[in-house]
């Protein structure tokens, strides 16, 4: 069967890395791909926002399974796209229609999800331009810290956690009045504050059955220690220590089950991931939020634990068979380490040549944001290349990655020398 994925991160890179393994596989293609995509599979130069590209693509190359990496095109109905198709309808697209997609899309929505189907998280109450002295009042309720939410897509920047009250109303009044981030904050959910440690769980599901996948830990400030701007995440440990076979037990029975059957019972269909990111309060899991697409760079090294033909797992989503298979993890520790460009997650340079990928031993080298120019590897983004490592625990793997990172180079690279340090 011939694939496509749609993005061009170290998500993507994974995933075909992985896809290009299964005997079922017969030529896969990334789009646009970067230039680790371009070693398992065959880049198409088009954009993953650009349907009418994409159709042509998956028309010429006799596509039969689409895969979307990236939340973009799910929120702007790519999904929909190929139902609505004449000549696209057959072929199966993992990751959710528009509406379903609006559990990222929407933090309100994704909020009303969860109370209407009990699923645990935190206290909120959701507000717009025309009642800003209501959310003054709700704020002098709570208790700090405060955490303002834009309710829209923001590009992992619409979330406000502040310890200042006056501070907290003012911010308000940015987001919803002078839009603050544009039309994303037209509405601004204001959550309790939840204090505990965080996870991200993964769900692939048909809509009725679905198979969870390894566990991650992802971490996503800038600085060591937790310290500074957030990125988009600068590493990941999977399996994750403290998210021991109880505790797991409870995500699954609280927030996993009550969310495909929610699904189910709102009449939403949904194939594709979902992404919980879930904090631990005392010994119980609350849903922080829902992405509905698999987390970067969580998917450097949750796809590396999935011994299954992960392909078959794809191709039985697209069936509605899911409920034929099992998934089957490697015992092994995975982590990774992201390389990112100086400057990062503010403004940086691309087109830096890299050097030393090919001495890399032992790990291996997810490409996100990278290409080619005169056939050498440059950087093509803030985040450049995770290299994810397996061992027997996950500072033995960490060793590993630090010291194939020891022989990379390229102009102002910067990554975190403390993934795992609280674990
Ligand atoms: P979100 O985009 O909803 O994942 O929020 C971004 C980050 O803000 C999360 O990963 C948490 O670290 C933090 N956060 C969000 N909501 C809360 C909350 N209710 N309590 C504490 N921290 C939160
Ligand atoms: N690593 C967090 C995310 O993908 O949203």
């Amino acid at each position: 069967m011939n694939v496509l994925i749609l993005g061009s991160g170290g998500r993507e890179h994974a995933m075909a890395w992985k896809i290009a393994q299964s005997n079922l596989l017969t030529k896969l293609f990334i789009a646009p791909g970067n230039a680790g995509t371009k070693e398992v599979g065959t880049n198409l130069d088009i954009s993953q926002t650009d349907f009418e590209a994409v159709k042509k693509a998956v028309l010429e190359n006799d596509i039969k399974l689409v895969i979307v990496g990236p939340e973009d095109p799910l929120v702007k109905g790519v999904h929909d796209f190929f139902l609505n198709d004449a000549e696209l309808v057959t072929i199966p697209v993992i990751g959710p229609q528009k509406y379903a997609a609006q559990l990222e899309g929407s933090k309100e929505f994704a909020k009303e999800f969860m109370v209407r189907h009990n699923i645990p998280t935190a206290a909120y109450e959701s507000f717009t331009a025309e009642n800003i002295p209501a959310g003054h009042q709700f704020l002098e309720t709570l208790t700090p810290p405060y955490v303002l939410k834009a309710d829209g897509l923001a590009a992992g920047k619409g979330v406000l956690i502040l310890n200042d009250l006056q501070e907290a109303k003012d911010e308000l009044t940015e987001m919803l009045a002078n839009k603050k981030f544009g039309a994303a904050s037209s509405k601004v959910v204001i959550e309790e504050f939840l204090d505990g440690i965080e996870l991200s769980c993964f769900t692939l599901t048909d809509g009725k059955s679905y198979v969870n996948l390894p566990n991650a830990k992802d971490y996503k400030r800038i600085g060591e220690g937790d310290k500074g701007l957030n990125t988009g995440g600068m590493g990941a440990v999977s399996p994750v220590p403290f998210a021991n076979a109880a505790f797991m037990q409870k995500i699954e029975e609280r927030i996993v089950k009550p969310t495909v059957e929610g699904l189910q019972k709102d009449n939403i269909p949904y194939k594709g991931f979902i992404f919980f990111g879930i904090i631990k309060v005392g010994d119980e899991p609350k849903v922080i939020e829902y992405n509905c697409r698999m987390g970067d760079p969580e998917t450097e090294v949750v796809i590396p634990r999935i011994k299954s033909d992960f392909l078959e797992l794809l191709i039985a989503t697209g069936n509605n068979e899911l409920h034929t298979k099992t998934i089957e993890f490697k015992d092994e520790t995975a982590c990774t380490v992201m390389l990112v460009s100086g400057g990062y997650p503010e403004a940086y340079e691309k087109g830096k040549e890299m050097h030393g990928l090919d001495k890399v031993d032992g790990s291996i080298a997810f490409h996100a944001g990278t290409t080619t120019k005169d056939g050498k590897v440059v950087t093509n983004g803030g985040r450049v290349i995770a290299i994810t490592s397996y061992g027997e625990s996950f500072p033995e793997a960490l060793k590993t990655s630090y010291e194939n990172i020891d022989k990379i180079c390229f102009e102002g690279m910067n990554f975190r020398t403390d993934i795992g340090f609280d674990l």
